[in-house]
């Protein structure tokens, strides 16, 4: 297997600017002694994005995540980040597709493939959030539902695009409630994303692309979650803002890697 293990940590709109900087400091002390199996992204928001990667850029197995991007490269959009602006500062990843991002900001599959598009188009890497909401997985239809999310906004890539492309599967029911998706839930649907990719795309291409799961993940469940075989590492909200729990995933993954 040659995928990347990633553990990502999303801090959504949390930490003022000296939070921000002793959380960080924080993981990249203990990050800077781990093994490198891991790769270990860091999702600040995005003001603290330049420091935070001018902080982290002597350790290779680290990379940056900006939270967001527009849809356009650049213009006349007042208060908005493009990817080249961001691949200028050189952030390695934007994660796109966030289910609040859909939920609170309106963002459509057809956004979203714009997003996709002009992220990698600009030499980013993305983590393409998919998931779906509680209704969904009570009627079984979850499977229908993600890869409605892939086809609509990220299977109009190249295959070579798709080299730059991370998936997360986050369970929207999962996200910031404490309630997991089972260590099989997680496995059942990476397996189906991955054969989905393998479809689109071939089997070298859904054996490369590493596929994170995101929703209440947590010191105490990221073993047996990571134990799957395939689920390649997490996205971590909540659990990314103690450096102590969001170390401890990364242990975690390191010692099934
Ligand atoms: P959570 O968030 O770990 O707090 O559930 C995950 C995410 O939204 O990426």
């Amino acid at each position: 297997m040659n995928r990347r293990l990633i553990v990502a940590g999303n801090w959504k709109m949390n930490k003022n600017l000296m939070e921000a900087f002793t959380l960080a400091s924080g993981v990249l002390a203990k990050a800077k002694k781990m093994s490198n199996k891991v790769e270990i992204v860091l999702a600040p928001p995005a003001p603290y994005l330049h420091t935070i990667n001018s902080m982290s850029k002597d350790i290779a197995h680290v990379n940056i995540a900006a939270q967001n991007c527009h849809f356009e490269s650049n213009g006349a959009y007042t208060g908005e980040i493009s990817a080249e602006i961001l691949h200028s500062m050189k952030i390695a990843y934007v994660i796109l597709g966030h289910s609040e991002r859909r939920k609170y900001f309106q963002e459509t599959h057809e956004i979203l493939a714009k997003k996709v598009t002009t992220a990698v188009k600009a030499g980013m890497k993305i983590i393409f959030c998919c998931g779906e909401p509680l209704e969904i997985r009570k009627s079984e239809r979850e499977e229908s539902y993600v890869l409605k999310q892939l086809e609509e906004s990220l299977f109009h890539l190249s295959e070579a695009e798709m080299q730059q492309v991370v998936v997360a599967y986050e369970p929207i029911w999962a996200i910031g409630t404490g309630e997991t998706a089972s260590p099989s839930q997680a496995q059942d649907m990476h397996q189906f994303i991955r054969m989905q990719i393998a479809e689109k795309y071939t089997s070298e291409v859904a054996d490369a692309c590493s596929i994170l799961y995101g929703g209440s993940c947590k010191p105490s469940n990221a073993a047996e979650l990571f134990a799957q075989k395939d689920v390649d590492g997490g996205l971590v909200g909540g659990a990314s803002l103690q450096a102590e729990d969001f170390l401890q995933i990364i242990q975690a993954r390191a010692k099934q890697a």
